[in-house]
């Protein structure tokens, strides 16, 4: 075994607690990884399956809203987990979503209270997502200037104002974050520097068709730096404070993502809420303050996806076959990459590294060898885990990928290969 990798000679046990932190609790205490005191194994009837813990996401929501001013929103990312039950229990937790595409905002609509409040963000939106977005009300995030035209076109044929929202691409990255979406050249948001003269031509946009409501802040995502979060949430408050200075405006709405990323490979621990809780009440006090210097109460969320949805979700597959090449022991599985993208470390991963893989029915037994884990797909890339520590298994046995809530079965090409797609349960 390496004895760098942090999981070696650990209990399943152990793992789930270092990945999850408080979420732990929700998969049990029992010699089985267990949902409502029952093994996964007996609850679910069959493998490569998705399954997500309604508990879970209850305590997700909970304890980052413990953390946050009363005043600030959260509002959900579908992206991160699109899966219908799934949004239609988020409807009851959050205020509102932030949705990437047609199909999404239907969604939206069709699990969201009248007082929640949505969004779209992506860039190439098409006319389609436009219309729909004025016709509903729903939030417009613009991604470039030409998008803002695109709008005030579709707004006319409507005969309704477009409500936007300028998503920033800011001066800076979230530092840390798995996944950069600011600071340089993106495909996303306005560039920070061409925001100031759009904000002084907002009365001229009202005659085309534009309702400039406010600004979408998003800087990057995936990250377990609770300082970074912390300093990228006070320099978006720097550029905001400056542009209203300059040009008098002040957002009606206002979205902010922080990028709170979970903890997806050994030696990763999971974000400490109250150590971010401070940068998160500047947050409010900060927009609070801006607000009052205009008279102008803002609505701001917080939006997210990640977060509240990883640890909520496991994958589950099955050995099917246990063999040695040449000194490697493999365990051969009946889930994979098609299901599961990410875990192969196809997902815009530099290096494949190992997830929190646990033995369902074994959670109380050390870590004693380390294995391969390949899926059924003909390609070397099919692969579940590398040296991976567990406990020694054979073919029939489950195992759970832990974090498997978000960006997982939507993330994936279950298509590749014809095989059968991983049936998901909300329970
Ligand atoms: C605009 C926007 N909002 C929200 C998210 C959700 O990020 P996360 O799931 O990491 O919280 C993303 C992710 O890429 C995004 O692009």
């Amino acid at each position: 075994m390496t004895p760098s990798d942090p999981q070696t000679g650990a209990t399943g046990r152990q793992v789930l607690a270092q990945t999850l932190g408080p979420l732990a609790d929700c998969w049990g205490s029992e010699r089985a990884l267990s949902i409502d005191g029952q093994p996964l194994s007996a609850r679910i009837p069959q493998t490569p399956a998705f399954l997500y813990s309604r508990r879970c996401l209850d305590q997700a929501v909970a304890e980052l809203r413990e953390h946050l001013p009363g005043e600030m929103g959260i509002h959900y990312a579908i992206k991160a987990n699109p899966f219908a039950p799934l949004v239609r229990h988020m409807a009851g937790l959050v205020d509102g979503f932030d949705c990437a595409s047609l199909a999404e905002m239907r969604l939206a609509q069709d699990v969201a209270q009248p007082d929640q409040r949505l969004s779209i963000a992506g860039p190439a939106k098409s006319r389609a997502e436009h219309r729909f977005a004025i016709e509903q009300g729903i939030t417009i995030n613009a991604e470039s200037i030409g998008e803002i035209e695109r709008i005030a076109a579709v707004a006319q044929t409507v005969g309704r104002q477009g409500r936007v929202a300028l998503r920033v691409n800011p001066p800076f990255a979230l530092k840390g974050s798995g996944m950069h979406m600011g600071g340089g050249a993106r495909p996303f948001g306005i560039d920070s520097e061409a925001i100031p003269a759009l904000l002084e031509r907002r009365h001229q946009l009202v005659e085309a068709g534009i309702d400039l409501v406010g600004l979408h802040l998003f800087a990057g995502s995936q990250s377990l730096n609770g300082e970074a979060i912390g300093e990228a949430l006070g320099a978006w408050m720097d550029l905001l404070e400056d542009w209203q200075s300059n040009t008098g405006f002040t957002p009606r709405e206002l979205i902010v993502g922080p990028g709170l990323g979970v903890a997806y490979h050994p030696g990763e621990h999971p974000l400490d809420l109250a150590q971010l809780a401070p940068a998160f009440s500047r947050l409010g006090k900060r927009i609070a303050a801006l607000g009052e210097r205009d008279g102008i109460p803002i609505d701001a969320r917080l939006e997210l996806g990640r977060f509240l949805v990883a640890g909520a979700g496991v994958y589950l597959t099955r050995v099917v076959d246990r063999k040695v090449s040449r000194g490697t022991t493999y365990l051969l599985c009946d889930g994979g990459m098609h299901h599961h993208l990410a875990l192969s470390g196809n997902l815009g991963a530099v290096l494949r590294r190992n997830w929190p893989l646990l033995a369902v029915d074994r959670m109380d037994e050390p870590a004693t060898e380390e294995v391969d884990l390949a899926g059924p797909l003909c390609t070397p890339l099919d692969v579940l885990g590398k040296s991976q520590p567990l406990p020694p298994l054979a073919p029939g046995d489950w195992l759970a990928v832990l974090q498997s809530g978000g960006y997982a079965a939507s993330a994936s090409p279950h298509g590749f290969l014809s095989r059968e797609t991983a049936i998901e349960y909300l329970i």
